[in-house]
């Protein structure tokens, strides 16, 4: 059996169509254009695509973008006083600051320093104790990501069994409290876990993260099983230059998964969309509406 290719581009774009549509309402009705500032320090090359993507598709949503390019040597005041302005400007609802920083810069100070109300990364501390204590909040975007891709395949998710692999805060961390939130029996793999290919066997549902190349091979999937892939690494190519592959073994995956999310094309974009839903979130909770479940 070949598995399923989850299409994360095309619900990427549905999710982006429906914000473009509720942007346009909160305009409308209440006068308010969500605005999302994002910070980048340096100049990183893969940080300078993910900016640019972001800024492009804010727009295209209908929403204000504020871009913010600074010198890899900034020191940390500048940026703490730039976010104390930004946490202070009206028009704009959602701040991110792109990482990693350079050295020089706390990165936990610097997301400390963000408004919770703002913190459309999810990465303040408020909004991770929120998440870790099953209230709502501003969760992140990558795993935020990752569950609605698997609601694509699983009407529900409630009573599966979810191995994810790797503890990141970014990642692996909120995307297994995200997955407890649904319900589901949620075990958290790692460098450490001592039978990992058994331990993932498990999984109904397989989340990976964790930044190595094609690490889970096929022989690691129960038949049937949904893959989530949320590696994004860069190799080199037989013949020369270099391409993009999963933390999973696409290849061998394909053949037992039940349903499979391709690299690129799988979780990548529905960062981004994420992103926005949160600074749709931001800008309607400011004005005291509901926000969709
Ligand atoms: N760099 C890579 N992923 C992320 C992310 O999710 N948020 C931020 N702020 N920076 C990143």
């Amino acid at each position: 059996m070949t598995a399923r290719i989850i299409d994360g581009k095309a619900e990427a774009a549905r999710l982006r169509a429906q914000i473009a549509v509720d942007v346009a309402e909160l305009k409308r009705d209440h006068g308010v254009v969500p605005g999302l500032a994002v910070v980048l320090v340096g100049n990183d090359p893969a940080s300078e695509v993910y900016v640019r993507n972001k800024a492009t598709q804010t727009r295209e949503a209908g929403m204000a973008s504020f871009e913010y390019r600074l010198p890899e040597s900034l020191s940390e005041h500048a940026l703490l006083e730039l976010i104390g302005e930004l946490n202070a400007r009206p028009d704009v609802h959602g701040i991110l600051v792109q990482l990693p920083l350079p050295p020089q810069i706390s990165s936990e100070r610097i997301l400390t320093a963000i408004a919770p109300e703002k913190d459309v990364d999810g990465l303040h501390p408020i909004n991770v104790g929120y998440l870790a204590a099953g209230k709502a909040g501003l969760v992140p975007c990558t795993p935020l990501g990752c569950v609605i891709l698997a609601k694509t395949v699983h009407e529900s998710l409630q009573g599966l069994d979810v191995v994810v692999v790797g503890r990141s805060v970014l990642v692996g961390r909120p995307v297994a409290q995200l997955l407890l939130g649904e319900n589901c029996t949620v075990t958290i793999a790692h460098s450490q876990t001592r039978d990992l290919p058994s331990t993932c066997r498990r999984a109904d549902l397989l989340v990976v993260a964790v930044g190595r190349p094609q690490m889970v091979r096929g022989a690691w999937i129960k038949p049937g099983a949904t893959v989530i892939d949320v590696g994004i690494n860069r190799v080199p190519k037989d013949g020369g230059g270099t391409r993009l592959v999963g933390d999973v073994a696409f290849d061998e995956a394909v053949e037992v998964a039940g349903a499979i999310t391709p690299v690129p094309g799988g979780v990548g974009p529905m960062t981004i969309a994420c992103l926005l839903a949160n600074t749709l979130t931001c800008a309607r909770l400011r004005l005291g509406l509901s926000v969709a479940a």
